[in-house]
Formats: C-alpha cells, structure tokens, sequence
C-alpha cells in the first residue's frame, strides 16, 4: 500500500510503500527533499520530524534521537515505516566536512 508523504512547509510530496522506509521511498521517486546519508540510522543527516500521521520505526542511533525526541515524533527517516499519510519537517542537514574533521 503506497502512502502520501508531505511536508508541512508546503513543499512538494512524495509516495513511500508501507514496507519501505521513508528515505526508500523519497528515493524511489526521484525527490531529493530529505538528505540522504548512510541510510542504516548512524549519521542522523535524514532527521525529520513526523507532524501527522501513523508509523513504526526501527532501532536507531540515541546519538542522533533521544527517548524524548522519539516519543515527541523526530526520527530517522531511513528508519521510519509509514503506516499512512504522514506530513512531516526535514530536522537534518548534511554537514559539510573539512580535512579537519577527518
Ligand atoms: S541516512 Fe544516515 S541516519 Fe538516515
């Protein structure tokens, strides 16, 4: 079953199956709304906070989502499973890296 997935700010929606995660689904259709970083819940660029809406997540990074932020709705969205029409806001940036971080 394929849900609509919105932004709060208005911007443009994409469709995600509900045995895809969020990140997938984005992917899949050729949105580039949410950073996409390592994909498996350990770089927390793809944040996000579900405004509306029912879901399930996996297990994810506390370095990047705490108990707190969870129950209030923010996750990972390469570990967010829509279970219906969800509308959603982007938290994560992609963080430009310099030889110094390294
Ligand atoms: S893409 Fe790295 S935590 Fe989701």
């Amino acid at each position: 079953m394929k849900h609509d997935i919105k932004f709060a700010d208005g911007r443009k929606s994409f469709t995600c199956g509900s045995g895809q995660h969020l990140l997938a689904g984005m992917v899949q259709s050729g949105s580039k709304s949410i950073p996409v970083g390592c994909r498996s819940g350990g770089c927390g660029v793809c944040k996000v906070e579900i405004v509306t809406g029912r879901y399930t997540t996996v297990k994810m990074s506390r370095a990047h989502v705490s108990v707190e932020e969870q129950v209030a709705g923010i996750s990972l969205a390469c570990r967010t499973f829509p279970e219906s029409d969800l509308s959603l806001k982007v938290l994560g940036k992609i963080k430009n890296l310099t030889l110094g971080d390294v």
